[in-house]
Parts: structure tokens; C-alpha cells; sequence
């Protein structure tokens, strides 16, 4: 009987590292490919671009490849109890890094049946971070940014969002990446925030800058980054206006938009009871609900009601009620939002929508009450947290103190450590825009 080697992979950029692994693996016996599941990838990196069935039919012509198997997780356990393979084959590039702790395990396992770990050579000149980053400097199209957005929900316990509000925070977004605890972790995608689109041109956050002008903002970013977009619609406007709003992003390539239920004008949430704001009526605002769903030309678009009863202290019985509304009306996502500096109302919404009979993804928007953390909030069953303004708030202060310094000191010189050398800002956007893409901004040091 021939010996059974086990080989694991993602297989999401096929290229001859991978080939030169299987035809190794081979040598020793009957190949048994374990590809990771979209949900085992994203555990610990971007989701793959291709999905698990696109991948499973390209690994499965590979000649050598016996059969395949999903592996459900990025740890090999569950897969090398299931078959005692004689060997598991893996490049040796894993000895550091996110997969070291995978590798340890692999070979504890595999000692409980005399199993051995075989490491080859990784092939020179071409690994997948490379054709991966290639393929962000290539870009995207808007069919598939808008479509990533549910692969996302689909296969991540919660998508993380940040705001942009102009092509160089689109940047930060796109590209900080931070490693811990073996994981590289990354924002999934882009809020296109009305404070923050509205704030950084100088003006209210009153639906006074008008659509053409965040269609500006919105194209800025499109240019320069690859992830998903959620706009912050506002209020959506008057219902036969959404549906021309909810057209033109859909066809920009923007995944989902937001519109919350007030009506008139519209002032920041954050501001609650302390202005004059109104919220709609659940027939007008389900009626704008409907008529953006009939505007849709695709299935992957999604429009997001926002529920502004706790804002506006209309209590959680109304919160729930309209939930559950907007939810009828074919929404395709609720947003409730919260300005309380402690999480206990969120967290009573969610708990209550948990037992919704039909549900759709959850929104959280966790500005005041940021203390709470991602997991609570996957425990809370929210799937999609979205840091709303925090850009702008960081560069704001550094921009005003830098300000105030030159003044004082009739110099820049004292305000030296608050800014970037003009070597550094030079090359942040390199001549070559498309190494913008890859470049990581976490790692710039003032
Ligand atoms: C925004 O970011 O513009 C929002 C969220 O709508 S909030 O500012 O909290 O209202
Ligand atoms: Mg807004």
C-alpha cells in the first residue's frame, strides 16, 4: 500500500512553489490536499480572491493531487487525526512568522502515529505575498470591491471598517497591517463618513455638502485602494432622490450604503437631544427602503437602515420594533447606533436581535463607548464594527499643535518631533503610484 502524504495549502495564487511541493510530495506517496476553507484564511489574513470552489478546481487538476479535502482550520490537527497521513510535505518558509506555531503542532501530532514533517526548499523569486501584492498594484474593478464586501461577512466573525475621507487615509486603510499573535491583521474595509467627509472640507455635518461633492471624495478613494466601501448615506434624502444615489454608487463599485432614519435636517448623531432632530416614520422610511431595493441592478449591493431610536432616546422597544421593520422592507443590513459612553444599551439591542427570526447583518458603530472590544462584539453577534471618525480626530490635534508651535517659536524647528521628515513625506507616495499600494504605513516612524 502506498504511503499517504498530506499537503496543506490555501492555493489562492497557484504558481510553481506550489507545483515544486506536490510533485515533492509525491515522491513519498499518494497525495491528499487539504485546502483551507475561505473561513481557515481569513483566520489569520485577507480572504483569499478566489473562493473555495474556484481554488478546489484548480488544485484538483493538479497532477500528482490524489484528492482534496477542506481543511477547517489554519491548525492541521482535525485533518491529520482524521487520515494518520506517513508524512505531511510543507515549503520550509514556516519556521518564523504567522505559521510557526501551526508547524509545532503539525509535528506533535504527527508523533502519535510516528509521523514525520518534510520541509523542501522554498522556491526562490516567487511567493504568493508578492503575487498578491502585484495584484493590488493591477487594482480592482468595481464588480469585484462590491462583491468582496459579502465574502467578507461570509467568511470573517466580524469586518473591521475604518474611515477615509480623502485619497491618503483611503491609503492607511488600504495598506497598515499589523502582526500578533501569528495573525496579520488588517482593516476589511472603508467608511466613507459624512462627519468626517464633511469635517475635513471645513463644514457642518448637515447634508450641506452635497452628493456630487462625496461622489468626489468617494472617487479619490476609489483610485487609490482596492478594499470595500460602506457609504454613510445620511438621511438618503428624499425617497425619489435615493434611488439615484443608490445607482451611482452601485455603479462605482461601493458595497453598501447606510442611510439613517431621521428626517429634515439632519444634524451628527453624537449630538442625541441636544439639538433639534427628527426622526422619520417607519412607513415613509420602509417606503425608502423599498424603492432603493427596486432601484438595484445587482444581488451584491446592500442598503443599510440605521436605527436612531436610542440617539434620539426613543427607548428599545421602538429600536426593535424599527429593526424589525426595516428588515421586512428588504434591508439588507441594520445599523443601530448608540451614543451612550457605556455599551449596555448596544448590547441589550443585540441581544435581542439574536433572537430575531429573520436577520440580517448587524451594524455597531462604537465611538462613545470604545472601550469595548472586537470580541465582545463578535460575542454580542454584531458583524460589522466600524471606527467612524478617528482619522480625522487623531490628525486633527497633531495638525493644530504643530500649528500653534510655529507661532510661538516663530520657527518649526521645536515642532520637529511631531512631523515626518520631507524625505519621508517624498517618498510616501512614491513617483510609481502603484507602489503606494503595497507600501504598509504602520511602519513609518515620525
Ligand atoms: C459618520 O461617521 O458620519 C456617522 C457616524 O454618521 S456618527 O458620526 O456617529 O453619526
Ligand atoms: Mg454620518
Amino acid at each position: 500500500m502506498n504511503k499517504i502524504v498530506y499537503v496543506a495549502m490555501s492555493a489562492d495564487l497557484v504558481h510553481p512553489g506550489h507545483l515544486n511541493i506536490i510533485q515533492h510530495a509525491k515522491s513519498y506517496g499518494d497525495v491528499i490536499l487539504g485546502l483551507l476553507t475561505d473561513k481557515a484564511i481569513a483566520s489569520y489574513k485577507r480572504i483569499p480572491y478566489l473562493t473555495y470552489e474556484q481554488r478546489k478546481t484548480v488544485v484538483e487538476n493538479i497532477k500528482g493531487v490524489e484528492k482534496v479535502i477542506p481543511q477547517h482550520t489554519l491548525d492541521y490537527t482535525e485533518n491529520l487525526q482524521l487520515i494518520k497521513p506517513d508524512y505531511v510535505v510543507h515549503g520550509d518558509d514556516w519556521t518564523s512568522g504567522v505559521q510557526q506555531n501551526t508547524r509545532q503542532q503539525v509535528i506533535e501530532v504527527l508523533k502519535e502515529w510516528g509521523g514525520e514533517l518534510i520541509e523542501i526548499p522554498y522556491t526562490k523569486d516567487i511567493c504568493s505575498s508578492d503575487l498578491n501584492r502585484a495584484l493590488k498594484e493591477i487594482g480592482t474593478t468595481p464588480q469585484i470591491r462590491m462583491k468582496h464586501f459579502k465574502r467578507l461577512l461570509d467568511n470573517k466573525p466580524i469586518v473591521r471598517a475604518l474611515e477615509a475621507h480623502n485619497g491618503l487615509t483611503g491609503l492607511i486603510v488600504e495598506n497598515t497591517k499589523v502582526e500578533t499573535n501569528y495573525k496579520t491583521k488588517e482593516f476589511d474595509a472603508i467608511w466613507l463618513s459624512s462627519l468626517t467627509d464633511s469635517t475635513a472640507k471645513g463644514k457642518p455635518d448637515i447634508e450641506c455638502v452635497d452628493l456630487t461633492s462625496r461622489l468626489n471624495t468617494l472617487n479619490e478613494i476609489l483610485e487609490v485602494t482596492t478594499k470595500p466601501i460602506i457609504f454613510d448615506g445620511d438621511s438618503g434624502g428624499i425617497v425619489e432622490h435615493f434611488v439615484f444615489m443608490v445607482r451611482t454608487l452601485e455603479r462605482l463599485g461601493v458595497s453598501a450604503v447606510v442611510i439613517e432614519d431621521k428626517i429634515g435636517l439632519k444634524r451628527n448623531s453624537l449630538y442625541g437631544v441636544e439639538v433639534h432632530q427628527v426622526q422619520d416614520t417607519i412607513e415613509n422610511f420602509t417606503q425608502k427602503i423599498q424603492q432603493g431595493r427596486d432601484a438595484l441592478v445587482t444581488d451584491d449591493f446592500m442598503i443599510i437602515a440605521r436605527i436612531e431610536s436610542l440617539i434620539l432616546e426613543k427607548g428599545m422597544k421602538d429600536a426593535i420594533r424599527r429593526a424589525k421593520a426595516y428588515i421586512k422592507a428588504g434591508a439588507h443590513g441594520i445599523m443601530i447606533h448608540s451614543r451612550s459612553q457605556d455599551s449596555t444599551e448596544v448590547l441589550e439591542f443585540c441581544h435581542a436581535y439574536n433572537y430575531f427570526d429573520k436577520k440580517v447583518p448587524l451594524v455597531v458603530v462604537p465611538t462613545t463607548y470604545n472601550h469595548i472590544s472586537e470580541d465582545e462584539l463578535i460575542d454580542a453577534g454584531a458583524n460589522i464594527v466600524i471606527y467612524a471618525n478617528h482619522l480625522i480626530r487623531s490628525a486633527y490635534p497633531a495638525m493644530v499643535k504643530v500649528a500653534s508651535s510655529i507661532l510661538k517659536h516663530e520657527r518649526s524647528f521645536e515642532a520637529s518631533s511631531h512631523y515626518i521628515s520631507v524625505k519621508k513625506i517624498l517618498n510616501l507616495i512614491p513617483n510609481d503610484w502603484s507602489a503606494s499600494q503595497s507600501h504598509n504605513p504602520s511602519e513609518i516612524k515620525i
